[in-house]
């Protein structure tokens, strides 16, 4: 049997109560004392395995009491509005960040370097955003939902491929994805233009990121009038499996001898 430092143990010995604490004693008042509440974004216990189903609906917008009044009326139909609009918002950066990540890491090919650090610039800037309409979120009265569930269950933008990504697949990837985002952001705008101008105006600082990124993403391959630049050289002479909407500023399929927004 493995021998443990007697002092290890000791200190184990204390740490066990001290943990135990406060967790059973929430357990024990907590719920019995507001037994018809809607279920907290917080008060999910630590100790639920992080898997476990967590049932759909609105998202939460808990009731704060004793602060300032700051935003919408709460529980009106525009404060919902607005705090759906940013909630979308957050989950859609907080993919955003992952799949920035995932291809800064795996991005392979002639332009592996140059994807690599425009990458890790944008998921810089990106992260800012998510923080900045996260904390909206509190200032409005609401909580933020940054659970890994409610990205995945909630985000419109496709799960990037595993494993090496090929350059050409990662402008078409993010040309696709800053689109998605940048539209939903758009119409975000003008959902919240009326109950809180203040969001609507904090969104539209996020959009412009987003849309530079689009640009950055999509000049990669974009036309112009003296190269039709259509991005195959980059994947060995194969068409690039580009979105099916096309992107501002490119060429509609079929047009300039390109297939470059073509499915396969
Ligand atoms: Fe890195």
């Amino acid at each position: 049997m493995t021998q443990f430092p007697k002092r290890l143990l000791a200190g184990t010995a204390l740490a066990i109560p001290l943990l135990a604490g406060p967790v059973l004693a929430q357990s024990a008042g907590g719920q019995a004392a507001q037994p018809n509440q809607a279920p907290r974004a917080d008060s999910i216990s630590p100790r639920a395995g992080i898997r476990e189903f967590q049932p759909l609906g609105s998202y939460p917008t808990n009731t704060v009491t004793n602060r300032p009044f700051v935003g919408p009326q709460e529980g009106s139909e525009g404060y919902k509005t607005t705090v759906a609009a940013l909630q979308r918002t957050l989950t859609e950066l907080q993919q955003l960040q992952l799949e920035q990540k995932q291809a800064h890491w795996n991005v392979s090919g002639t332009l592996w370097l140059t994807l690599h650090e425009l990458l890790q610039e944008h998921y810089a800037g990106t992260s800012k955003y998510a923080d900045m309409v996260a904390e909206r979120l509190l200032s409005i009265g609401s909580s933020s939902d940054g659970r890994a569930h409610t990205i995945v269950q909630g985000s419109s933008i496709p799960e990037i491929p595993g494993g090496y990504l090929d350059d050409a697949q990662v402008i078409a990837w993010f040309t696709n994805a800053y689109k998605i985002v940048g539209d939903e952001i758009r119409q975000s705008i003008k959902d919240t233009n009326e109950p809180d101008p203040t969001t609507s105006n904090l969104l539209q600082g996020v959009e412009d990121g987003i849309d530079k990124y689009q640009w950055q993403m999509r000049a990669f391959v974009q036309a112009t009038p003296t190269d039709r630049n259509t991005g195959w050289d980059l994947n060995d002479n194969k068409p690039i499996d580009l979105p099916s909407n096309t992107p501002a500023g490119q060429p509609p399929a079929g047009q300039n001898g390109t297939q470059l927004n073509q499915r396969k």
